[in-house]
């Protein structure tokens, strides 16, 4: 049975007070929930990304909470002259346990192409996997609209499965979030989330029905506390990256009372 995973991408927002609430505002509530349900394991785990220099002080923060934390990005080199860059030796010492790779906003606004990701994406697997790789992929709206959905998100999974075989996949996330729906309130029906959801599933599983089976696949894209339920009742779905509905504790938390 695949656990759940609630994520949220606090992107560029927030300082070191945002971080501090957060972290101890969504902790305490879910630490609630746990109680109130007589002391359950959580039915799922909790990853919040926040900007990459607020990596450490929101790692100490939650050494001792039910939160995981992540990074939004990293270099695929693991130390050296590249300015502006995070290495995954650092972002490892800061904490973290998950890395999303390939976000599409690093496609477009970045212009980080399959490869890059790819490259990316083989570094996490030779670091050590210590750092679980979140690999995102979605279409944009014209390419929906095209019919072209299936043949953008294999083309990006086969990126990552040319370079580090499918065997490199194993215990990795991967997040579908159709560009469209991403900040737009624009929400990807149940039905069409689910639809590439099995399709990124029969791929992999086409490949290695065990990976195909245990690999986690979030949807990102206006997820909401109010159209989580729904979307995480479909069967190949199994969690939320969440964008600007994780910037709030009752926004985030309401999304993850969705997961229980
Ligand atoms: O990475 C998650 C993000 O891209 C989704 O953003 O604001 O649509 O939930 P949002």
């Amino acid at each position: 049975m695949r656990r759940f995973l609630v994520a949220g991408n606090w992107k560029m927002h927030g300082g070191l007070e945002m971080t501090t609430e957060l972290i101890s505002g969504i902790s305490r509530e879910v630490l609630n929930m746990a109680t109130i349900s007589e002391q359950r394991e959580l039915a799922y785990d909790i990853l919040v990304c926040p900007p990459a220099v607020l990596l450490q002080h929101a790692g100490a923060l939650a050494k001792s909470l039910p939160i995981s934390i992540g990074a939004q990005n990293v270099s695929p080199h693991t130390s050296g002259a590249f300015t502006g860059e995070v290495s995954l030796p650092m972002i490892a010492e800061m904490g973290c346990e998950y890395v999303l790779i390939g976000h599409s906003e690093r496609r477009e606004l970045f212009h980080e192409t399959d490869q890059d990701t790819a490259e990316k994406f083989a570094a996490c697997v030779n670091f050590d996997k210590s750092v679980v790789p979140v690999l995102c992929v979605g279409e944009s709206l014209s390419e929906r609209q095209q019919g072209q959905t299936e043949l953008v998100v294999e083309r990006q999974l086969n990126a990552v499965i040319d370079a580090v075989g499918i065997q490199g996949l194993d215990g990795a996330v991967i997040a579908y979030e159709p560009v469209w729906a991403i900040g737009t309130g624009e929400t990807a029906s149940p039905e069409q989330a689910q639809a590439v959801h099995a399709f990124i599933r029969a791929k992999l599983a086409g490949l290695d029905e065990n990976i195909g089976q245990r690999t986690q696949i979030l949807y990102g894209g206006s997820v909401k506390s109010g159209n989580a339920e729904q979307l995480f009742s479909q069967p190949d779905i199994d969690g939320g990256l969440i964008g600007g509905a994780s910037l709030t504790v009752e926004g985030f938390v309401g999304i993850c009372r969705a997961a229980q």
